[in-house]
């Protein structure tokens, strides 16, 4: 599939040779931040689509979903702290989520920390419902998952 372009920013598919960038990127955002071979098994996995937001050709931000049985699965998103807040979550979002329908994902799920107030706003806004919660998900402080999904007409 092609790339997607909005004003002066462009989502494409992660490649091999973003990885230490998104790796920096992830390393100011998330306490369990994924080591090279962890990413290459990712992107290269069949059932995964990772994608890398880029303004002015620089990376600020990455998603990326699994697909099995046409449901699609949210694994992770981040934008640069220093460009949060301006819709740039929202964006890949969204573009996740047509993609994955577009491969013909039924619906879309995804569990989010129950503090992360910024990350549950941007799923809800792109349409996604709370369906429950896991007790005690994150290992690291035992704090709950919140489960989410979105379902299309047909799923
Ligand atoms: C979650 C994350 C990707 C959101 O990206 P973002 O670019 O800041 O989000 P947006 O600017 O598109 O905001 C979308 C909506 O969420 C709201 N929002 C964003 N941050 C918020 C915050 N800290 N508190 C309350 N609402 C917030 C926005 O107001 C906006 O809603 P609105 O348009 O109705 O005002 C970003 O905060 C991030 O990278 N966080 C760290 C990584 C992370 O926690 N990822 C999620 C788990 S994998």
């Amino acid at each position: 599939m092609g790339t997607t372009t909005k004003k002066s920013s462009k989502i494409r598919r992660m490649t091999a040779a973003d990885i230490n960038i998104v790796k920096e990127l992830a390393r100011e955002l998330f306490k369990d931040e994924w080591s090279q071979e962890t990413w290459l098994t990712e992107i290269n996995n069949n059932i995964s689509y990772y994608s890398v937001l880029e303004i002015n050709n620089e990376i600020v931000g990455y998603a990326g979903y699994w697909l099995v049985a046409g449901e699609a699965q949210i694994i992770r998103i981040a934008v640069a702290s220093k460009l949060q807040g301006r819709g740039l979550g929202n964006l890949l979002v969204s573009d996740m989520i047509e993609r994955a329908m577009s491969q013909g994902a039924l619906a879309v799920s995804l569990e989010v920390r129950e503090s992360n107030i910024a990350a549950r706003k941007v799923y809800e806004k792109n349409g996604f419902v709370e369906s429950g919660i896991r007790p005690n998900y994150y290992q690291d402080n035992n704090e709950n998952a919140v489960i989410m999904w979105l379902k299309t007409e047909q799923g």
